[in-house]
């Protein structure tokens, strides 16, 4: 571990840090704001893409949904349906349940702190700190994987950031540096060195601000840190989706349980522990489907990846023979008959919007 009495004092590091912000930094539209709803909003969703691929997705939620009152009188569906590409569904469901806690018994304003921010539901430390921070200036340091980044680097702390016993010991130095005057300013600027100067691959080191003061940099060690040992490991899946039709309607599933995707719509689906083809299926998990209709196509080759799993998944499209065999297989299931033309209106998962983009001529 290095000492940082290089960097002279924190005030200086934190100070430099924020000039470079002023000159360096994006123009996006969640800054320059104190409003608690439109933070909570952005670092939610920039907690699951990246900026360019956030923005999109702010605006759409923030035209939907100019306040906190107006997101909490929406549906799980409506909110499901907009967040719809980002993946990691529980964040959204979990948003709904914040909005509509703040307006019943917060009477519609954030806490303005961050010990009660964290009370609520899919508030966790770093959304706590960001809008502490930028709304109401508690000097409380933001900890993401940016910020990690520049700590790590600039001051040499080696521990494994994967570990839950780093989280304190880097909050600890944050803590040091984060000014007081500006704490929002701060926040913003480590986290913006980190997403533009001091990148993952490749970061700008011979013009840096911290060249001769950076741990990293005089060890040459930028590839090394932060230190990330866990590897994530991850499960396979097999899924088999049986898209059920008749004229010009399909049946649709709402998933329910703990798994992925809760409360989003898919296509009746048949799960095996390895891969399957239609007619190990129709003799076995899918029995009830023999002689009730004729296979179409079979899409396979989807590859879906997860954080924790990846999903090999195979699209049945099955024309069922009568409208007789449509509605007992859609009462046996608890299905939804929707018409294919109105699919679009249903939240689902990326993946099964990527089979709706590659089919749906097959479909329609
Ligand atoms: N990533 C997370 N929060 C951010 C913010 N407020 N601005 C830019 N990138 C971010």
């Amino acid at each position: 571990m290095s000492t940082d009495s290089q960097i002279n004092t924190t005030q200086t590091f934190s100070q430099s840090l924020i000039d470079w912000y002023d000159l360096n930094k994006r123009d996006l539209p969640w800054r320059n704001t104190t409003d608690p709803y439109i933070i909570w909003l952005s670092e939610i969703i920039l907690q699951q893409t990246r900026v360019q691929q956030g923005l999109p997705y702010f605006n759409k939620f923030l035209e939907a949904y100019p306040d906190v009152e107006s997101f909490a009188c929406s549906s799980e569906q409506e909110i499901l349906k907009l967040w719809q590409g980002l993946g990691y569904y529980s964040r959204a469901r979990n948003m709904l349940a914040c909005a509509r806690d703040i307006v019943e018994k917060f009477d519609g304003k954030f806490p303005d702190n961050y010990r009660d921010l964290q009370k609520l539901k899919g508030i966790g430390k770093y959304t706590a700190a960001a809008i502490a921070s930028f709304a109401y200036n508690e000097p409380v340091p933001v900890l993401d994987g940016n910020v990690f980044r520049v700590l790590s680097r600039v001051f040499g702390l080696e521990s494994d950031i994967g570990e839950p016993k780093s989280y304190k010991l880097f909050f600890d130095k944050a803590k040091t540096l984060v000014s007081l005057d500006s704490p929002d300013q701060f926040n913003q600027a480590i986290m913006e060195f980190g997403a533009l100067h001091c990148t993952p691959k490749a970061p700008h080191c011979d013009e840096c601000i911290f060249i001769s003061e950076c741990f990293a940099y005089r060890h040459g060690l930028q590839a090394d840190l932060p230190v990330k040992k866990k590897k994530i490991k991850k499960r396979t899946r097999h899924f088999n989706y049986f898209v059920i039709h008749w004229e010009d309607k399909v049946l649709l599933n709402k998933r329910q349980g703990s798994d992925i995707w809760q409360g989003m719509y898919e296509f009746l689906l048949f799960e095996s522990g390895e891969e399957k083809d239609f007619d190990g299926l129709i003799r076995n998990e899918a029995k009830f489907l023999f002689n009730q209709g004729n296979l179409i196509t079979c899409s396979s080759n989807f590859k879906h990846v997860l954080t924790h799993q990846t999903i090999f998944a195979k699209f049945f499209l099955f024309s069922i023979i009568n409208r007789n065999s449509f509605e007992v297989i859609k009462e046996n299931f608890e299905l939804e008959e929707i018409k294919i033309d109105d699919l679009h209106s249903k939240p689902v998962s990326r993946l099964i919007d990527k089979y709706l983009e590659k089919e749906v001529n097959y479909l329609s």
